[in-house]
């Protein structure tokens, strides 16, 4: 008789893996309570939709769970509050980054990329700071991880890029936020030969472009929030990509507010600086649809919902799910 062996997972993955299918439940619920105020043009309400469906789930959470990012100060959205504990109580102690609903103005007009997603890390392994609103974000695949530098400027970084993927400069494609703040740097990319997927928000998804197997860019360049940079940092973690950062304040106040607090913009940030393990996951359920997940659908009786997880034991786990009753 043949045996198949397989490597035991070790321990510290088994305790992260142990929240995953709370946190699916917890996405795919607040996913689901957003329905109601897909095209309403509401997105207050979408957004404190899916924060009460968190907050909901969450209750039952085993283990001490720390909310260090939570979306909302930066738009006065409703929130998960920073410092927020949830959970069952004892262990395993967890560190969340939650955007309740990634891409509001998605959701409120029923156009594509809106995600509700939460990371999670061991108690201590995430950075995580209120003061930060905004977050220059440099996100590469696999190949690419070990040759990008965010302090060098755009075109050295799109040549080492296109030396470790094997590609042409003008075979690249990089994802950019479609704001103002960005002329310069889509300009500067498109002068190199590489395109320019221009997305109006949601730089999350934007990013899990690049991480996705079957993803369509090679890199993720430019100004986001500083919370979906969190989130980011631990799909790249668990799926091996490459980050940098750094604190990129788009006002004086913001500037401010981080040096009292000890903080220093611009300052490059590296992957373990945002967190600190590999040991962290990322779960994101869609709440319209968009290029990586044509989901949530509607079926007799309830919907349909589509979820991806970036988890120590699941690294690329798509989860179908049917919610009835
Ligand atoms: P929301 O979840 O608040 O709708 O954020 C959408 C988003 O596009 C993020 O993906 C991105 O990181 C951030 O906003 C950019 O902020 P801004 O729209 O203020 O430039």
């Amino acid at each position: 008789m043949r045996t198949v062996s397989l490597d035991p997972p070790n321990v510290q993955e088994v305790a992260i893996d142990t929240v995953v299918p709370h946190l699916l439940r917890a996405t795919q619920h607040a996913a689901l309570a957003c329905q109601p105020w897909i095209g309403r043009g509401d997105a207050n309400a979408a957004d404190q939709a899916a924060v009460s469906a968190l907050r909901q789930a969450f209750a039952q959470l085993p283990g001490t769970a720390t909310v260090v990012i939570g979306e909302g100060e930066k738009d006065d959205a409703p929130m998960l509050y920073r410092g927020e504990v949830v959970g069952l109580g004892g262990a395993p102690a967890v560190d969340l980054a939650i955007d309740p609903l990634e891409n509001t103005k998605a959701c409120a007009r029923d156009t594509d990329g809106a995600i509700t997603v939460v990371a999670a890390a061991p108690s201590g392994t995430l950075w995580g700071s209120g003061e930060a609103w905004y977050m220059d974000k440099l996100v590469v695949g696999p190949a690419a991880r070990d040759v990008i530098d965010i302090s060098r400027p755009v075109e050295e970084n799109l040549a080492v890029i296109a030396t470790a993927t094997g590609k042409a400069v003008h075979e690249l494609r990089t994802v950019v936020l479609d704001k103002a703040r960005h002329v310069e740097l889509i300009s500067r990319i498109r002068a190199t030969g590489a395109a320019v997927s221009l997305i109006p928000d949601g730089d999350v998804a934007g990013a899990l472009e690049v991480l996705a197997p079957d993803g369509r860019a090679d890199a993720l360049m430019g100004v986001g929030g500083a919370p979906e940079g969190v989130i980011t940092a631990c799909a790249v973690r668990v799926l091996g990509g490459g980050m940098q950062a750094r604190l990129a304040p788009q006002s004086d106040v913001e500037r401010d507010r981080l040096i009292d607090a000890g903080h220093s913009p611009g300052a490059p940030m590296t992957l373990e600086d945002i967190v600190t393990t590999d040991q962290c996951c990322m779960v994101v359920t869609s709440v319209t649809w968009g290029s990586l997940q044509r989901h949530p659908l509607r079926v007799p009786g309830g919907w349909r919902t589509r979820s991806f997880v970036a988890s120590p034991l699941h690294p690329r786990l798509v989860v179908d799910a049917v919610h009835t009753g």
